[in-house]
């Protein structure tokens, strides 16, 4: 594995072997045998927000041994329409290798490419790979059963974060039911290539039945904000709350953060959960070194 450009592109045992190495990652934080990052120098180029995603790979990166710089991608010459593939060959030259957060899927996948040095995806429009890995970690640390598990996507079923489950369930084979309107459901022709056990329904309260995880994002996505007031009417009632977890009352609440309070997630739920999301957020560390450490074997 030379990249981490997506869930689509990983195997099943590529997937459990990074769960599995960011277990390890986790109990042996702090005193690290081997630091695999070491003279290496990692470079993050970003254009969108990030809280959880920036923190954990320059925290990440540290621990392992190697040093990282940040560029805002509006900072560089990118910004002002320098070709993806020229800053890559650029970048490629100096750098051991690249975390990038975009929008087109296609253009980091034009950065692999083009730089020759690992490249991680740290979310584009089409897939959020980091996120779905440290989420697959988080559900067997609270020791459900990744090969048994129900999970229940709710909200916009056609973002990044509902397309990277569609293809982890594809991989790994569990059971995956998605809850969206219809003007927010993935392209059928997408669920069908996956060939996955995949439900995409408009019926939020019937999905819940028998689900193992209920899993949410916002409705609105970095770069839909144009369309926010036609998203939250849509999307009204794809939320977690009281009601729904009378459905699915053993079930995990995950959401990826961050949370909008009152739209995909009610404050309440929210808190009552906050353990399991707050946990699921500080594996994107642990999740992360193990990404890092498996690309600079
Ligand atoms: N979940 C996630 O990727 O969070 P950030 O946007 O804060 O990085
Ligand atoms: N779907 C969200 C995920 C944020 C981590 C977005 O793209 O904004």
């Amino acid at each position: 594995m030379k990249h981490l450009l997506s869930i689509e592109s990983l195997s099943r045992s590529e997937i459990e072997e990074i769960i599995t190495l960011a277990g390890g990652m986790k109990s042996s934080r702090g005193r690290h045998a081997t630091h695999p990052l070491r003279h290496k120098c990692w470079a993050m180029m970003f254009s969108k927000s990030s809280t959880r995603t920036r923190i954990s790979f320059e925290v990440g990166i540290r621990e392992l041994g190697g040093d990282v710089l940040f560029l805002a991608a509006d900072d560089i010459q990118l910004g002002r329409g320098e070709p993806i593939k020229d800053t890559a060959r650029v970048m490629g030259r100096m750098l051991h290798g690249a975390v990038i957060r975009t929008f087109a899927q296609s253009d980091v996948e034009d950065f692999a490419a083009f730089s020759g040095v690992p490249t991680i995806n740290a979310l584009t429009d089409e897939e959020h790979p980091c996120q779905i890995l440290a989420d697959l970690f988080t559900i067997r640390e609270l020791g459900r059963d990744l090969d048994r598990m129900k999970l229940l996507f709710i909200g916009d079923g056609d973002c990044n974060m509902a397309r990277s489950w569609i293809w982890a369930a594809a991989r790994w084979g569990f059971e995956l039911r998605i809850a969206a309107p219809p003007k927010f459901q993935p392209p059928a022709e997408l669920v069908s290539r996956s060939g996955g056990n995949i439900l995409v329904t408009d019926d939020l309260m019937a999905a819940a039945e028998g689900a193992d995880v209920l899993y949410t994002d916002v409705w609105v996505s970095m770069g839909r904000e144009d369309e926010a007031a036609f998203r939250l009417a849509q999307l009204q009632g794809y939320q977690i709350n009281d009601d729904l977890l009378r459905v699915a009352p053993d079930a995990l609440v995950m959401h990826c953060l961050p949370a909008y309070r009152g739209k995909e997630i009610t404050a309440d739920v929210l808190e009552a959960h906050a353990t399991t999301i707050f946990q699921q957020a500080e594996n994107r560390l642990h999740a992360q070194k193990a990404i890092l450490s498996r690309l600079t074997e």
